[in-house]
């Protein structure tokens, strides 16, 4: 049993999404999360989660929608989960310093926006944080009851362990998979009861796949990847990761 806890599952991207639903069950993928971070794959997401059983989502505005969303969004936002049981998290949110920080007050301003929401939901964060790690724990330390994973975690064994201590999974995907990538080192030293496993699709194609489209039936190659780190079997890793995703979001 496998769960993707984070893929984007949208037609701007698949032509056929009942075929890669399909496909994903044929590979052992038992329950996916997609993660829908604007308004219009919050709609997209909201109608695939009706047709799917094992379909679930986080809602939330990703912080390159800083600048657009308003605090009635945020209101609305509130409104969609209460009418839902499928939205598990809100996610993904946080801060990205890639592009540069002329928003960075309207980004952290989402973001402390939605980890009140969080809070007052007693709902699960799903954090994406780009170049700018120190802002990121800061925030979330506000926010002591809030719990969630830190998707497509990639910092040092440092920043894991800092989040960890805060009670976050790391969410990890196919760039473990990488030739290049270091991640072997975080999840040595994190063990597997800290981690959970994720596709990012469709991003980030796990080897030996990588340069093609990405989907969570690729889930086992990053277990694959994921067991020989740490000397366990795929089974084992399946297993751990899957039980941690479903205490994290409360998968029914
Ligand atoms: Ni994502």
């Amino acid at each position: 049993m496998f769960i993707d806890t984070h893929c984007h599952l949208s037609k701007d991207d698949y032509d056929d999404i009942d075929l890669v639903i399909k496909e994903n069950r044929e590979s052992g993928i038992d329950k996916i999360i997609v993660s829908c971070c604007d308004k219009s794959s919050i709609i997209e997401g909201l109608s695939l989660s009706s047709k799917y059983n094992d379909l679930y989502l986080t809602i939330g505005y990703h912080p390159s929608e800083a600048s657009s969303i308003q605090k009635e969004d945020i209101l609305n936002l509130e409104e969609v989960i209460k009418n839902t049981s499928k939205v598990v998290g809100i996610g993904e949110i946080g801060l990205d310093y890639h592009y540069g920080k002329e928003d960075i007050d309207q980004q952290k301003f989402l973001f402390r926006e939605q980890l009140h929401l969080a809070e007052k939901l007693s709902l699960p964060v799903v954090i994406h944080s780009r170049d700018a790690t120190m802002d990121t724990i800061n925030i979330l330390k506000e926010f002591p009851n809030v719990k969630g994973d830190i998707h497509c975690f990639s910092g040092s064994v440092e920043t894991a362990l800092t989040y960890i201590s805060m009670g976050y999974k790391l969410g990890i995907g196919g760039v473990v998979t990488f030739k290049n990538s270091n991640l072997f080192k975080v999840i040595e030293a994190v063990g597997i009861d800290n981690i959970i496993l994720e596709t990012d699709s469709p991003y980030l194609t796990p080897e030996p796949y990588r340069g093609r489209k990405n989907s969570s039936k690729y889930i086992p190659y990053i277990a694959k990847r994921v067991a020989e780190i740490l000397n366990m079997s795929v089974d084992e890793v399946a297993l751990t990761t899957s039980n941690s995703a479903i205490n994290l979001f409360d998968l029914k």
